[in-house]
């Protein structure tokens, strides 16, 4: 009896504190308001948690294990980590921009000598032979042969808190492909690689 007791005071206390300004005591007003906010908030926290879960989910529904790029104004900005990931795998520029910006952030802590990032861009057939070639030329060029006429567009290499960026003009990408975008730091390519295509 004391414990119920107890509890149901407790209890009281909760509704009441969580009712704010409406302190009346009867049951049954208390029982309102508590009501009002139950309500209230199940719609305040719906809807975002409806759109953030829609958003990735629809651009991700055309490929499976796909993560696309958020592309606004003919531009992205991708992630990249002392994990030596990208946080997406396919850039999908559309048919209407006439120039994309890439700006790529490198979010890790560890010198560019040890977990450089860039971003390549080259024809999917030539991209082995971009990144030997990038390989021999070291890291005081980007690990990207100069003048390599294989390469589209490419940032320079970044290391941790740093941010590059390129633009380039997307009638490079309209014949031929298909094409992808790439680290050429020597054995990132194998995880940091993606699609880029234009639709
Ligand atoms: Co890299």
């Amino acid at each position: 009896m004391n414990i119920k007791t107890t509890l149901l005071t407790v209890a009281c206390a909760l509704a009441l504190s969580a009712c704010g300004d409406k302190s009346a005591p009867s049951g049954a007003e208390t029982a309102t308001p508590p009501a009002d906010s139950a309500a209230a908030t199940p719609a305040e926290t719906t809807p975002p948690a409806a759109s953030e879960t829609a958003a990735p989910a629809a651009s991700a529904a055309p490929q499976a294990g796909s993560k696309v790029a958020v592309v606004t104004d003919c531009a992205t900005e991708i992630d990249s980590n002392d994990a030596m990931q990208y946080n997406v795998n396919s850039i999908v520029i559309p048919a209407s921009c006439t120039d994309f910006k890439i700006t790529l952030h490198h979010v890790g802590k560890m010198p560019v000598a040890a977990m450089g990032h860039n971003v390549v861009i080259t024809e999917a057939d030539d991209m082995q032979e971009v990144l030997a070639d990038g390989m021999a030329a070291g890291l005081a060029q980007d690990y990207v042969k100069p003048d390599d006429d294989d390469v589209i567009a490419h940032t320079k290499m970044i290391g941790g808190g740093e941010t590059t960026s390129v633009s380039f003009s997307v009638s490079k990408l309209k014949d031929g492909g298909p094409y992808k975008f790439f680290c050429s730091f020597p054995g990132h390519a194998a995880l940091m690689n993606g699609t880029i295509e234009v639709q």
